[in-house]
């Protein structure tokens, strides 16, 4: 706690932390050290679920393992290999004011990229940088039983929240990706996922890289009013 009359300025609280994350789309290729991951997921996994039922499991690659794994989807994607994440994805099937955001929070990365929105060529590079995990030197893979549902899926949701928020406090950058669910197999072939645990989705996290245009995009949200009802 700082003192009402000098207040610390660099101070950071849960409302900077969560004022100031944004996703990250170029890394410096600087790992983080394996003692502050370590340090992050021990914190992380306080995070409260329902009953105590913890159903997160992370799981990382990093360095070779890294390289292995972008190697191996391309190949597979090359080869006309298509995504076939076990969850439906987030983005699928999306109606109404959904789909709306869907299309501008992609067109605000086209235009900001200088992408043609009739480009599908270069939409599809862009797409596809997901799985060069954004240049990150570090990919997590967030995974729960296959047998859970929605509600539980708020755990990992909460968990996922606590990771970028305590990475950000330690200055490190994060994105978070469901396309990284796309290639369930490929993943488990570099990485130990409990048997029977699907992926959600996966965070890319390092440095943030200095000077990329892709990083300077920031994502408009819905005002209060839209999202906030009360009764007295
Ligand atoms: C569960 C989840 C999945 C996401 N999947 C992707 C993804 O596959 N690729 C991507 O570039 N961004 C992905 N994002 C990032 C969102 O696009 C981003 O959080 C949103 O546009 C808000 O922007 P901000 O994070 O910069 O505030 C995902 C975010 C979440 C929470």
């Amino acid at each position: 706690m700082t003192h009402p009359e000098s207040p610390d300025q660099t101070a950071m609280t849960a409302t900077s932390l969560i004022r100031n994350r944004y996703s990250v789309r170029a890394f410096s290729s600087a790992p983080v050290p394996e003692d502050t991951i370590r340090e992050v997921v021990d914190i992380a996994r306080l995070a409260p679920s329902n009953s105590n039922t913890q159903p997160w499991h992370l799981a990382i690659v990093m360095g070779e393992a890294r390289e292995r794994l972008e190697g191996r989807v391309f190949e597979f994607m090359r080869n006309g290999g298509k995504p076939h994440p076990t969850f439906p994805p987030g983005g699928a099937g999306l109606t109404g004011p959904y789909k709306d955001r869907q299309y501008d929070c992609a067109f605000r990365y086209y235009d900001t990229m200088g992408i043609a929105r009739s480009d599908m060529e270069g939409r599809q590079r862009l797409l596809e940088r997901n799985w060069k995990f954004f240049g990150a030197p570090h990919a997590a893979f967030l995974s729960m039983p296959k047998s859970m549902h929605r509600a539980n899926a708020i755990d990992l949701g909460i968990f996922l929240q606590s990771l970028m928020l305590l990475f950000s406090e330690r200055g490190i950058a994060t994105c978070p990706q469901g396309a990284l669910a796309a290639f369930p197999d490929l993943v488990r072939e570099v990485v130990t996922i409990p048997e029977d645990n699907a992926i959600m989705c996966g965070l890319s996290f390092g440095y943030e890289a200095e000077g990329e245009q892709i990083n300077t995009v920031r994502m408009p949200r819905e005002p209060l009013g839209k999202i906030l009802s009360f009764a007295t």
